[in-house]
């Protein structure tokens, strides 16, 4: 049987066609034809290499280069014809030129494999979306510093084991979030760093005969380095696990974060409002307003996690050098940097809209004794030892407990029950205002520390 009854780009060795399910089974094409634009990209860079390197005549090489910008505004025009027994996205475009340039398209494919071509173009197209992913964190940023800064002031119970623990600025408190996702930004930075390596000019996975010359290919694709061993540069996908470890860091906070919005605006807790865009309604249950967005954010932190374990997976027993597992790396890669992208959008929208009930967060800070800390920290200053002082404030809860007060509403005479070193000033110290103020140093609650941590922020995001 000849050539021409079989794939037409590697079909001179075989003697049938592949078997029509087979042929789907191993096809990429549905999923990878995303990666279109940087196959594109890389292969215009390929071929002004290969002019350079005398390998391809000027004529060829635009030829080439022309016929591959046309076939992008082809598929960018929805007129492109994806074809399955064509196998992947990289075999669909070389031949469309061919069909459209006639030979010299065929000579593209000198001195490279679609193993070094499909490694360099996931890299490309993964450093493009951690450049938007990077830039939706930013925004996110941007919005808590604001609500930070707005509501220094604004106290609110901080937690412990989700029991009332001690107040907290609610500006303090978003900053918190702030500094997970300063993290979160260092590292898709630092991974930007080893997804920019070129694997280009490795070819199948020795190398090639032809006298390529990378640093060409490496400055005209802007990576940073050339990848220093072929075998290596065809095969681990090291790259994209990384970016799905930090993904899915970046997605387990958006996921507490999101844990917390779930609680914050239920009826028990009711402490912030979340604008109605952001919710949806009950087909059954005409009062309700679900925070449809956190609950899905958190639900999504799953697939990323998914994406990472299974990338794990794919490489752990794969010898060297290219194995075709690795056409399994690309769908659960596409779906955690949409998944982690999408997510940050739907926060960094929402996260400017949140409105804090002021009021009621004011009123369960006070009622939960979240001042005992600081009752405590008084006797202290009176010369008394710690843990004689917890056990006292320990009695005086009780007492409120018992009584229905809170250790503000006691009479000076109640709290000299408990301790004779208890005097008139120590009402300052039970006051919400009194207890966040106190705590007055780099990373503490104080509203003028919340402040001072905002102007640090605002100096990080300016420095990006
Ligand atoms: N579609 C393949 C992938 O995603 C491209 C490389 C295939 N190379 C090969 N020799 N079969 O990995």
């Amino acid at each position: 049987m000849s050539a021409e009854k079989t794939n037409q780009s590697w079909g001179g060795r075989f003697s049938e066609p592949v078997d029509a399910f087979v042929a789907r089974f191993t096809a990429s094409v549905d999923f990878d034809k995303r990666l279109y634009r940087h196959d594109i990209m890389g292969s215009i860079a390929h071929a002004t290499m290969l002019e350079q390197a005398g390998v391809l005549s000027l004529a060829e090489r635009d030829a080439i280069i022309d016929g591959l910008t046309q076939i992008q505004a082809e598929i960018e025009a929805g007129q492109f014809d994806w074809r399955v027994d064509l196998e992947d996205v990289h075999m669909n475009i070389e031949a469309r030129l061919t069909d459209r340039i006639g030979i010299t398209g065929k000579k593209l494919h000198t001195g490279r494999s679609r193993n070094d071509q499909v490694a360099t173009d996931i890299r490309l197209w993964l450093r493009d979306e951690i450049d938007v992913i990077i830039k939706e964190i930013t925004r996110l940023q941007e919005g808590l510093l604001a609500q930070a800064e707005q509501h220094a002031e604004v106290i609110m119970p901080g937690f412990t084991h989700l029991q009332t623990a001690q107040p907290v600025s609610f500006g303090h408190h978003l900053l918190a979030w702030f500094e997970m996702l300063s993290r979160d930004h260092e590292r898709l930075v630092d991974c930007r760093k080893r997804v920019n390596r070129m694997p280009l000019g490795s070819a199948a996975l020795a190398g090639t005969t032809y006298p390529i010359q990378r640093e060409i290919t490496c400055r005209l694709l802007g990576f940073e380095a050339i990848g220093g061993n072929s075998l290596d540069g065809v095969s681990d996908r090291d790259f994209a696990i990384e970016f799905c470890a930090a993904a899915s860091l970046a997605m387990m906070h958006l996921s507490r974060f999101s844990e917390e919005l779930v609680l914050w605006t239920s009826a028990q807790f009711n402490f912030i409002e979340l604008p109605d865009r952001f919710c949806t309604g009950s087909s059954i249950m005409p009062q309700k307003k679900n925070p449809d967005v956190p609950e899905l954010v958190r639900g999504k932190s799953g697939r990323v996690f998914g994406a990472l374990t299974g990338l794990l997976t794919l490489m752990k027993g794969q010898p060297l050098a290219y194995n075709k597992d690795n056409q399994e790396d690309k769908e659960p890669l596409f779906d955690a940097a949409d998944t982690l992208r999408d997510s940050l959008r739907a926060f960094a929208d929402m996260v400017p809209a949140l409105k804090p009930r002021i009021e009621v967060m004011r009123e369960a800070a006070r009622r939960g004794f979240s001042t005992a800390t600081d009752l405590a920290d008084y006797l202290v200053r009176r010369g008394l030892p710690f843990r004689d002082c917890h056990e006292i404030v320990g009695h005086a809860v009780k007492y409120g407990v018992a009584t229905g007060k809170d250790l503000a509403e006691m009479s000076l005479d109640e709290l000299r029950q408990f301790s004779d070193q208890i005097g008139e000033d120590v009402f300052a110290v039970l006051t919400l205002e009194g207890s966040v103020n106190a705590r007055d140093h780099i990373g503490g609650t104080a509203p003028a520390q919340v402040r001072a941590a905002v102007a640090r922020g605002k100096a990080l995001l300016a420095a990006r």
